[in-house]
């Protein structure tokens, strides 16, 4: 690894998402959501009509994903064969089949190289389920976020209201614990902390408290 990297593990709706770029932004290092990568192999298996289950197929498309991710005004966009698809990707849908495709060795493989070329000077935050385990085992400092299925549902039901979708608290609540399932018990590059990682409840905490840890955290061990 070319530069420092700070992982941030753990389940959905936990808040790597804004964790992350808030971290990102904080010490101007590079950002990576290396989730974004499974939703948008599975995104576009769906547009050219691959099978969830073609593993082969999966695995190409994964390897040839032509995406791109742009900050235009401030707001990192996300770009698959030139169409913004960054609210397209993000819902319940897109993350199902995605932790569906996620389970595949050969689409993790083929996509592993790509996540770790993020991986440049100043320093990168990157933020998913193995980014301490597997594909920065070496990063300084190892975040695992987590936080109650009930809160993290709350939390999604909040985020989805604002952007103006209906949802409802209950099949949220079962969606997250059906992917917690999925994404801890596949046998590739399971959802677990790593041996070095520091584990942080952010159950009950606010978005600035759980900030001002890692920073404190970071300068301990950076
Ligand atoms: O974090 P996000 O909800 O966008 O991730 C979508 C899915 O992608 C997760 O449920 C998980 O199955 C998969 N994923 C993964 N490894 C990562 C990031 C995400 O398997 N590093």
């Amino acid at each position: 690894e070319s530069a420092p990297v700070l992982a941030i593990d753990g389940p959905g709706g936990a808040g790597k998402g804004t964790i992350s770029c808030l971290m990102a932004e904080h010490l101007g290092w590079h950002l990576l959501d290396s989730g974004a990568l499974y939703r948008l192999t599975a995104f576009a298996a769906n547009k050219h009509a691959v099978a969830l289950d073609d593993e082969a197929r999966l695995a190409e498309l994964a390897k040839a994903l032509d995406v791109s991710f742009p900050i235009e005004q401030g707001q990192p966009l996300t770009v698959l064969e030139g169409e913004n698809v960054g609210q397209a990707i993000r819902n319940e849908q897109v993350g199902e089949w995605a932790s569906r495709v996620a389970a595949i060795p050969e689409v993790r493989t083929a996509l592993l190289q790509r996540q770790r070329d993020f991986c440049q000077p100043p320093g990168l935050v990157a933020d998913g389920r193995d980014m301490g385990t597997v594909v920065f085992p070496k990063a300084p400092l190892k975040v695992f976020l987590t936080a109650s299925a009930e809160e993290r549902a709350r939390r999604r039901h909040l985020q989805l209201q604002e952007a103006g979708v209906d949802a409802n608290l209950s099949s949220l609540l079962k969606e997250i614990q059906a992917r917690d399932a999925r994404d801890t018990q596949r046998s590739v590059a399971p959802l677990k902390p790593a041996d070095d990682a520091v584990l942080l409840d952010t159950t009950r905490l606010s978005i600035p408290e759980v900030v001002e840890q890692l920073t404190d955290w970071l300068a301990q061990r950076g």
